[in-house]
Formats: C-alpha cells, sequence, structure tokens
C-alpha cells in the first residue's frame, strides 16, 4: 500500500479551484506515486536567481531535452526579504513565475525552502537584519529564530499556494524540503537540536501543502518527513523509513569554485556511474546539484570567497551551453533508466556476484508480467569479462554500471561515451570588429576617511555585519591618536596620547587581529599594506609622526559564511580586534577602545547602495590620461552588444579586485588578479575511482575567473554602459567583450550507429572538418591519428553531410562511406572533429537551404 500523504485529503477541495486537474502525490519505497503511475524520478537544480527571466526557459528546455522530469530550486531568503517584512520578489527572484515555467515545460518541481540554504549563497541565505535581532540564536529551538522562519516559511507557502503551485493544486510542485543538512551539525546543538528538528517537521506539515515533505542528510527526520541523501555518491543510503523512497537530492554534478581556486571537473562516466549505481541499488528519486549553476550576480556569493560564476561544472554551463559530453551523456542514461521505469518501480530485486565480488548483476523482475532489468556493475578499477551464460558475455569497463533491458541487451554503459565533445571558447563575435573602448575614470574620495572622518563613532570595534547590515561590502574603522583615549595595557585603565609629547618620529607595528577576508591599512593617507585570507593577524610596520596620527582600516567582505555548526555567529571584519601598537621595545598600546569611527560603504555606491554611480558623490567622471594601477578606482565605458544571440562574457584581464556593472546590473564581483595555484594540474583525468573535488583540476596558473557573463538581457541594441570599480587597482586597456561559442568538436561512433554533431546554436554551422577517419582511428579529440586502416573517402562523406549545417548525423556504416563488405576492422569507428564558425548574416539564405538539402 503507497503512503498516503498528510495533505492528500485536501487534493479534492483545492483541485476544484486549479486550473490544471490536481495530482495525487503519494510514494512506497519502490516508487514516486503520481495520480497512481509509478515513477522514477530524474531531477535537476537550476537556482532561479542564478540566471535571468529570459535565460529561464531555455534552460528549462534544455533540461528537459537532457531527459529531465523535474526542476529544483532553494528558496533565498535573504534575497526575498532584504529588510524586515520588506519583500522582493521581482524580476529573477520571481520563483512563482520560475515555477509556472517548469510546469509549462511539462517538468514537474522541487520546492527547498529551507529557508537555510547553504548553497554556497551569502550567509546561506540567512538575512542579516536577523542576527542583528538581539537574543536570536540560529537553527535551534529559540523562539525568535523559529517565529521568524515560521513566518517566512508560511509567506513562501503561501504565495505558492495562491499561484497553484503544489500538484495538490494541479501545479508542478511534487515535494517541499524543510531545513537543510541540519544532521550535518546538529550534534553542536545538542538537545536544543533534536527538539528544533521535530518543530521543523510539525511547523512544515502544518502548512498542509498536500505533497511530500522532505529533510536533507537527516537520519532522524520525524515521519511523515522523509529523510534523502546528498553527497557524490548515495548507492548505499537507505532512508530511515522502509516505506519511503530512496531519494537523492544533491548528486554534485562537479563542485563550486573558490577565488585562489582551480577548475574543478567531475568526468561525465563517473558521474553517470553514480546515477546507475544509486538506481542499481534501489534509488526512486535522484537530483543533479548543479543541473545549470549559473553565477553569483550582485554580492550574492557566500562562503567566504566564493567565486562570481558558479559553473559547477554542470549539464549546462555557466551561461546556459550544453556542455558536452556530460549533458548527452546524461541524456542517454536517463533515456536507458526510463525504459526500466515500469519494471523497476514494481518488482522483485535479486543479486548476483561475479568476478571475486567486483561485478554485480541486479535483477530487477516485474511483479506484473515478468519483464525483467538489470544492472551489471564493475567497481574494480580494471574492465572485465562477466558471462551472463543464454543472457550474453558483457566487456564490463572499470568502474562502470552497464544497463541491460530485459537483462539482455546492453543500453546504456556509463563507460563509453557515445557523445559529443564541444569545446567552447570566448571570442569575438565572426561580424564584429574589435571594439576599443574609451574609458573616463574618478577616483573613490576617500580623503575624508583617511583623514579618520566618519559618520558615526564607538568606543569599541564594532562587529561588520551589526555596522553595515551586510548592504556592502566595505567598511572604514578609523581612529586618531589625538582622541585622548587610547588605552595602555601595561598602565591598566590609564589613558594617555601615543605621540603627542615625542618630537621625533617613531617606528612602531600596527597589529591587527581581524576576522573578515580583505583588509587593507591607511596610516596618516597612506596604504602600508592590504591582506587577505580567511581571518590573520594584520602585522605591518609604521612611522608614527610627533602629533597627530590617523589610523584608516578598511574592512572588505568576500560573501559571509554560508556553511558549519554556529557559521551565522562567526565574527566578521576587525570586531573586537584588537588594533595595536608595538614599539621596538614590544610594548603594545591597545587601541580597540579608542575612539573608533566609522563609514559604511563607498561614496560610489550612492544611495541605497546600488553600486554605480561614483558620482552621487563628489566624484567626477576624467577622460584625460587614464589611471592605472590606482586602489580605489572608478571606470566607466560604454560598447556595442556583440552580434548574433550567444552569450555574453566581459573579459576583466588586467583588472584588480572589484565590482563590476552593465547598464546598471550588476555582475559580481571581478577579481582577475587572483590566480590558481600553478601547480596541480598534470592535465591527466581519470574517471575511474571515487570523485572528490581535488581530481581533475584545470587552470592551474591563470586566474581563477576571468570572463564574467553579461546576460543578453542587460544589453541593449544601442549604446551600453560598463563600471568597474577596482579596488586594488587595474588596468581597463585590455577590457573586451566576447561571446561564448562551441568552436571544436568531436564525435566518435562504432559502425551501426548514428553519429550525431552539433554546433549547439543556430547561428553556428560547421564550417570545416579537420579530421574525419572511418575505420580503426586512434587518439582523442585535438589529437586524431589514422589507424592501419580507414575508407577514403572519411573526409569527403563527412563533408558532405555536415558542412554549412548547424547540426548533422551521419550513419556510420560501409555504405556511407561506399567500402566493400569486407573493409576494415571487427568494430570499424568513426572519429571526426569539426569546426564551427557563426555564420555573415547575409549568408542566410545560404544556410537555409543548406540546411534544407
Ligand atoms: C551541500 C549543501 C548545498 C551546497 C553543496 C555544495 O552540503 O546542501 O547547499 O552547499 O553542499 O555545493
Amino acid at each position: 500500500m503507497p503512503v498516503s500523504w498528510i495533505g492528500i485529503l485536501l487534493v479534492a477541495g483545492l483541485a476544484s479551484i486549479g486550473s490544471c486537474s490536481a495530482a495525487a502525490v503519494e510514494y512506497d519505497a519502490n516508487a514516486v506515486i503520481i495520480n497512481g503511475q509509478r515513477k522514477i524520478i530524474l531531477s535537476g537544480s537550476i537556482h532561479y536567481p542564478r540566471s535571468t527571466v529570459e535565460m529561464w526557459s531555455d534552460l528549462i528546455q534544455k533540461a528537459k531535452a537532457g531527459g529531465i522530469d523535474a526542476i529544483e530550486t532553494y528558496i533565498f531568503w535573504n534575497a526575498h526579504e532584504p529588510r524586515r517584512r520588506e519583500y522582493n520578489f521581482a524580476g529573477n527572484l520571481d520563483f512563482v513565475q520560475f515555477f509556472q515555467k517548469v510546469q509549462e515545460a511539462g517538468l514537474y518541481g522541487i520546492l527547498r525552502i529551507g529557508p537555510y540554504a547553504c548553497a554556497e549563497w551569502n550567509y546561506g541565505g540567512f538575512p542579516v537584519w536577523l542576527h542583528n535581532i538581539p537574543g536570536i540564536k540560529f537553527r535551534t529551538d529559540n523562539e525568535i529564530f523559529k517565529n521568524e522562519m515560521q513566518t517566512f516559511t508560511t509567506k513562501i507557502v503561501n504565495m505558492a499556494k495562491e499561484a497553484k503551485l503544489f500538484a495538490s493544486q494541479g501545479g508542478p510542485v511534487i515535494l517541499a524540503q524543510i531545513e537543510n543538512e541540519y544532521g550535518n551539525v546538529m550534534g553542536s546543538y545538542g538537545e536544543a537540536g533534536k527538539s528544533y528538528v521535530k518543530w521543523c517537521a510539525q511547523m512544515a506539515v502544518a502548512q498542509n501543502i498536500g505533497v511530500p515533505w522532505i529533510m536533507c542528510q537527516q537520519s532522524d527526520a520525524p515521519s511523515p518527513v522523509i529523510n534523502t541523501c546528498n553527497g557524490f555518491y548515495c548507492d548505499t543510503f537507505t532512508p530511515n523509513n522502509p516505506t519511503s523512497p530512496k531519494m537523492w537530492t544533491e548528486n554534485w554534478t562537479g563542485w563550486f569554485k573558490k577565488w585562489g581556486q582551480k577548475d574543478p571537473h567531475r568526468t561525465a562516466e563517473d558521474l553517470a556511474f553514480a546515477v546507475a549505481r544509486f538506481f542499481q541499488y534501489g534509488g526512486v528519486l535522484q537530483n543533479y546539484y548543479m543541473y545549470h549553476g549559473g553565477t553569483n550576480f550582485g554580492r550574492t556569493s557566500g562562503g567566504p570567497f566564493i567565486t562570481t560564476s558558479y559553473d559547477y561544472d554542470a549539464p549546462l554551463d555557466e551561461y546556459g551551453n550544453l556542455n558536452q559530453p556530460k549533458w548527452g551523456h546524461l541524456k542517454n542514461l536517463h533515456a536507458a533508466l526510463k525504459l526500466g521505469e515500469n519494471v523497476l518501480t514494481n518488482s522483485t530485486v535479486k543479486s548476483t556476484k561475479y568476478s571475486d565480488g567486483w561485478a554485480e548483476l541486479t535483477t530487477y523482475t516485474s511483479n506484473i508480467n515478468g519483464e525483467r532489468f538489470c544492472f551489471l556493475s564493475n567497481t574494480k578499477m580494471d574492465d572485465l569479462d562477466v558471462d551472463l551464460q543464454q543472457d550474453g558475455k558483457y566487456f564490463v569497463p572499470a568502474w562502470s554500471v552497464s544497463i541491460l533491458q530485459g537483462c539482455n541487451k546492453e543500453i546504456h554503459s556509463t563507460a563509453k561515451v557515445n557523445v559529443q565533445t564541444s569545446l567552447i571558447v570566448k571570442k569575438l563575435h565572426e561580424n564584429d570588429k574589435p571594439q576599443k573602448l574609451s574609458w573616463v575614470w574618478a577616483a573613490e574620495p576617500i580623503k575624508t576617511p583617511l583623514h579618520g572622518r566618519g559618520r558615526f563613532k564607538a568606543s569599541q570595534l564594532i562587529e561588520q555585519k551589526a555596522a553595515t547590515n551586510d548592504e556592502t561590502d566595505y567598511l572604514w574603522y578609523m581612529t586618531r591618536d589625538d582622541s585622548k583615549k587610547i588605552f595602555h595595557p601595561h598602565c591598566h585603565s590609564m589613558q594617555y596620547r601615543v605621540d603627542n609629547n615625542k618630537t621625533a618620529s617613531q617606528n612602531m607595528t600596527l597589529r591587527v587581529k581581524y576576522s573578515g577576508q580583505f583588509l587593507h591599512a591607511f596610516v596618516n593617507g597612506k596604504e602600508i599594506g592590504s591582506q587577505h585570507d580567511y581571518g590573520f593577524t594584520f602585522e605591518k610596520p609604521v612611522l608614527l609622526k610627533p602629533g597627530t596620527n590617523v589610523i584608516s582600516l578598511l574592512s572588505v567582505t568576500v560573501g559571509l559564511q554560508n556553511y558549519g555548526e554556529f557559521f551565522d555567529e562567526g565574527p566578521e571584519g576587525i570586531a573586537g580586534g584588537p588594533v595595536e601598537l608595538v614599539d621596538s621595545s614590544n610594548t603594545t598600546t591597545n587601541l580597540s577602545t579608542n575612539e573608533w569611527s566609522y563609514k559604511v560603504g563607498l561614496i560610489g555606491e550612492g544611495r541605497g547602495r546600488r553600486f554605480y554611480d561614483p558620482t552621487s558623490g563628489r566624484a567626477k567622471w576624467i577622460s584625460g590620461k587614464l589611471r592605472v594601477g590606482r586602489a580605489m578606482t572608478w571606470y566607466k565605458t560604454t560598447f556595442q552588444a556583440p552580434s548574433g544571440t550567444e552569450p555574453v562574457v566581459v573579459d576583466l584581464q588586467g583588472m584588480g579586485k572589484g565590482h563590476a556593472w552593465v547598464n546598471g546590473n550588476s555582475l559580481g564581483r571581478f577579481w582577475p588578479t587572483e590566480t590558481a595555484d600553478p601547480n596541480g594540474c598534470d592535465g591527466k583525468c581519470d574517471y575511474r575511482g571515487k570523485y572528490k573535488d581535488s581530481k581533475c583540476l584545470s587552470n592551474c596558473g591563470n586566474p581563477t575567473q576571468r570572463w564574467y557573463h553579461v546576460p543578453r538581457s542587460f544589453l541593449n541594441n544601442g549604446s551600453n554602459t560598463l563600471i568597474l570599480f577596482d579596488e586594488i587597482g587595474g588596468n581597463p586597456s585590455d577590457v573586451s567583450f566576447q561571446i561564448t561559442a562551441t568552436e571544436t568538436i568531436c564525435g566518435n561512433a562504432y559502425e551501426g550507429s548514428t553519429l550525431e554533431l552539433s554546433c549547439n546554436s543556430e547561428q553556428r554551422i560547421i564550417s570545416g572538418i579537420q579530421y574525419a577517419s572511418f575505420g580503426d582511428p586512434q587518439g582523442s579529440c585535438g589529437s586524431f591519428q589514422k589507424g592501419s586502416i580507414e575508407a577514403s573517402s572519411s573526409l569527403s562523406a563527412v563533408e558532405k553531410a555536415c558542412i554549412g549545417k548547424d547540426s548533422c548525423s551521419i550513419n556510420v556504416s560501409k555504405t556511407t562511406f561506399g567500402v566493400k563488405d569486407s573493409f576494415g576492422v571487427d568494430n570499424n569507428r568513426l572519429a571526426v572533429q569539426a569546426v564551427c564558425t557563426g555564420y555573415n548574416e547575409n549568408d542566410e539564405e545560404n544556410h537555409t537551404q543548406k540546411k534544407e538539402n
């Protein structure tokens, strides 16, 4: 008997008001049951604020084309409630519209309300005002927190109900999540943590949404809430209730990136292996985290130090391009799994081991008609041959799962990639000439802070979030030694002036205990140094002059912590310090309770910290000689949008660290000078063996992030404005706008199959075949070589089929290549390497004709 969801009784009532018919979402251990239909669900995460409204449909369609059934997203509390009870659901925060598009595409939705998200999102999704409420304790049995969490959860649920988003109302949402991976940190919260989990479940269930609630990584999830698994592999996971389906809410398709780190890569083979293993071991629902990672626009990246790109090496890249072969290989896997859906969701299971236990055959036999469906896995690092007697002999590559329809026909091998590999490049559009950008600049007015004058004062070093409400990355802490309040520890409470009686300058050390990410220190108007890390002690020699000395410290956040027990309580900024002056005899003067003056944000950030108008203060744009390599500088230019419709990026090579805006839209933080470690990219990437985020790295020694996404919807046809703020000094002379395009594509296919090649854009065509060989070609994409035999018409046949088209398919057969039956080897194969080029719009007719032929 399937488990009926608690709110299912509501279904009939809610259905009568819905435009689409209500669906009952039920489940048992072997299936999610939607309107009586037993299903396995393949889902993918796309976070709505990490792209633009204009991108949503395309992303969702590409997910659908990739064989995805459901789209999953968190809800991001701090984006929706930036100030207490002031809500924002506009633009790409319109989660209702996002789910409506999911439904229009015929897909299901999974709503992870949290409202704690983690997600490499600033402060894990918590608003900073929440932290600033006196007496609050996050994620535990604290009335103030629970009230706020309930208020927000109810707000989201009510909005979803009003828009009839739940399946029980005819909408797409089949599951909702409360909290997020609390089980990972719960131990640190003691008994209060346990009662908090119970409260979360009760509070969620009482929302009566008519579809099941889930909690991830929560082995004590109170029934009826279903606990689910997150990780690179979840095959061995079992839910805490025998009637719950085995669900995997986060299958990490790659990994996120921090400033200074290399590019992560999880191979298509290993990802497919993990998915197939999960279904081999009774999985019911699997979600890719991320299916499209996207971009951390504005100041939404968490961390600290998470990059602006949240590409994640996901099946759809940051810009929405197909990440091939990952996207296509998973698509093939999904198609194979769906062929087994009826059997998998209602069957008896048996397992048999082969090859000393390294190979395992899992046989699902349908309880209805006896039909069989098998998974044959090999967890060894070596290939195996497995003899299934009357069901055939199988070559099972190392670290792979073969899916056998009817248990005797291989329909997929996770280690055999039969789809194209695409090399996506950033380049000037073929129709565009290089633009020589002309720049104006403005210096951020810092004289006032350098003179120690801020907006408010306190005799303590204030925690940064408390001072800024996190409305800006920037906080100035300033003090002057003529304040007469300098505290000297050796003289206990005696107060005295540091240097007033001195007649000569004195060498001292300025020491700052720092809990933020980036600190710039100035003494008497001169920068004495800057440093960045995960909290550190800053120490620099300073020459103090007789009389008044001014110390100005600019603390910069690079995303707030998003994960860990009590992560929300970690101090930011100089937060209590101490800030000290140490003289040559090691005598320390503690300045922490000195009178400190504060200034929140930059002048150029303007009102409401919208970050794009440096002239809102006293600064003026200057068009003379360009100021380069100087900290705290604003730059402005105008530019034409690149031709075509492909995704646009701005190359910020040459810039230091700061923030970028196009036509007032934030592109996020930039930091091209922060490079990845030069070592550790050996070019080798073995898909075999357990993936971890230190495997298969690339981009050593290069800027962690050089290109920044400029969504097409930020651009207009005429003139566009780019504003850059550089905090550490840079040179915009090499900044340029480019498109991202599939340039080189490679394919491989065996005789008897079809090779599909695509430039992944209607605006690009296959303009040349660099290599084509039917026979026994050797090597791989980028280094194919002729083998011992090759059909002489290889190149001409492929050219005929593909040149001038945006996609083509070739039957890999002897007939296609006009060779005799006796030609070649047993296993002839076609390897192709082709080039895609943007076609000139004048050639439109020509192109269309070729396509039609
Ligand atoms: C999980 C978390 C996600 C995300 C992921 C790493 O632990 O639930 O929100 O942070 O790790 O990308």
